[in-house]
């Protein structure tokens, strides 16, 4: 049933997942949840908190001051009325922009090692799937938050085409953001999301490989819909 279904998605920093999560959610009638921004709001809470200080804390610090926070922290998603698309909330505050300056980028990946931040956001992720109906991108979704999800994508595309179409989003708001920094930005939290000792960015062992180089967001979401219904079939 389409109602209960599951889909996980993963893959490297703007390959492609949350714009394919978005339409797949939309074709099937799920819901899409986009599990990188409740790392950024979460991110955004603490430099709101600490501002500059926020790089000069040790990991054991920021850890003890967020488990005296993570009560006060709620993350949610609210589905826009206009564009049926879900926007991420702050303790009730639109954050859906602010979430995604570079500034946050920066910080997020450092953060999103923290075992108690993995542990308080994915609980909550595993929370908003427990009903199915829902599709999640993010980097562990189909290895560690939903492994039991029927269907699991991995989304590839090459640095350069990923700086590219990041610079384009981002240049909308920020006109002075360039290339070097976008390319430097992307590289350092692959790096980091793919080396943290807590559930790394990591292709499933049972997931499809969706290649988004040189393809049309519509010839994306069309090869993955064809390999989504194959996969029910059987
Ligand atoms: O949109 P973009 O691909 O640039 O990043 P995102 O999906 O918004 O995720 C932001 C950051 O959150 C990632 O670089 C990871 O450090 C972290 N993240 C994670 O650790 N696990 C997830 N399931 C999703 C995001
Ligand atoms: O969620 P993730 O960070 O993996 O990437 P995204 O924010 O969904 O996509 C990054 C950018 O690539 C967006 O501006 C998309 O419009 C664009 N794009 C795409 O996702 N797929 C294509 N085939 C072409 C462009």
């Amino acid at each position: 049933e389409a109602n209960q279904l599951v889909i996980a998605i993963d893959g490297q920093s703007s390959s492609g997942k949350s714009t394919l999560a978005k339409a797949i959610a939309k074709a099937l009638g799920l819901v899409h949840i986009d599990s990188g921004a409740m790392y950024r709001a979460l991110t955004l809470y603490a430099m709101r908190y600490w501002g500059d200080k926020l790089t000069q804390l040790s990991a054991q610090e920021l850890e003890g001051w967020l488990q005296t926070q993570y009560a006060h922290m709620q993350i949610s998603f609210v589905k826009d009325p206009q564009t049926q698309q879900n926007q991420t909330h702050l303790n009730q505050e639109l954050v859906e922009s602010e979430i995604r300056t570079m500034e946050v980028s920066n910080r997020v990946s450092k953060i999103a090692q923290l075992a108690s931040v993995r542990t308080f956001l994915i609980d909550q992720q595993r929370l908003l799937a427990a009903k199915g109906g829902v599709v999640m991108d993010g980097r562990d979704i189909g290895s560690n938050v939903l492994p039991n999800a029927q269907i699991k994508l991995f989304v590839t595309t090459s640095i350069h085409t990923r700086v590219q179409r990041r610079l384009e989003e981002l240049k909308i708001t920020d006109p002075n953001v360039t290339y070097q920094e976008v390319e430097a930005n992307l590289k350092a939290r692959d790096f980091d999301d793919e080396n943290r000792s807590l559930a790394p960015l990591i292709q499933a062992d049972d997931a499809m490989v969706i290649k988004n180089e040189g393809l049309t967001k519509e010839e994306v979401l069309e090869q993955a819909m064809k390999y989504i219904q194959k996969a029910l079939l059987n």
